[in-house]
């Protein structure tokens, strides 16, 4: 259990930075969390910055996961524990101590998760937010969307990973209960 509650730590720890706020604060642009939708992560970044700023968003908050699961992989963990340490990463994103627990709401991060833990549902779920974000140009839905949609291709796709994959849908939902007020209203922001 030693080992688990590290990596854990770890994990929470390397989640925790928040690739939006080092991407703007090198590319010397405003800090993320004070404009648009005031969410530190890819979308934000992208309606303010354009998709440079973006794309290394999104590359930074989807490998800082990766390093820790690969060492939970080499330790042999068991998929169970893989997860465990998967969604202390998600937490740390998504809550990190440096920012008063106020962080992202973990899609990036959670891509970055399932393209080391199982990356067929990561390329479905990233195919799937991909296309809706450029029909729907709304965001949060293909967030949401492909957040559900990652439980049930883990079903066919990846058993093993199914009820960890489940908790990270659970965190993606709640991280977006403001924006699902907004599209219950209409009032969503448009990439
Ligand atoms: O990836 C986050 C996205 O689902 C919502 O972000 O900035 O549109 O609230 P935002």
């Amino acid at each position: 259990v030693l080992p688990l509650l590290g990596l854990s730590f770890l994990g929470y720890l390397s989640g925790s930075l928040l690739g939006a706020l080092w991407v703007c604060r090198a590319a010397g642009v405003g800090d993320p969390r004070q404009v648009g939708s005031g969410n530190p992560g890819f979308s934000n970044v992208l309606r303010l910055h354009g998709r440079r700023l973006a794309v290394a968003t999104l590359l930074l908050d989807a490998a800082k996961g990766m390093p820790v699961l690969w060492l939970a992989i080499a330790m042999g963990m068991a998929p169970w524990a893989q997860g465990l340490v998967g969604l202390a990463v998600l937490l740390g994103h998504s809550y990190p101590p440096w920012h008063r627990f106020r962080g992202g709401k973990a899609v990036a991060s959670a891509f970055g998760v399932l393209l080391v833990l199982t990356p067929w549902v990561a390329l479905c779920c990233a195919a799937l937010w991909t296309l809706l974000a450029w029909r729907v140009r709304t965001a949060a839905l293909a967030s949401l969307a492909s957040a559900a949609a990652a439980p049930l291709a883990s079903l066919w796709l990846a058993p093993d990973y199914v009820l960890v994959i489940m908790a990270f849908t659970a965190l993606v939902v709640v991280r977006h209960l403001l924006n699902i007020r907004r599209l219950g209203r209409g009032d969503e922001h448009a990439l």
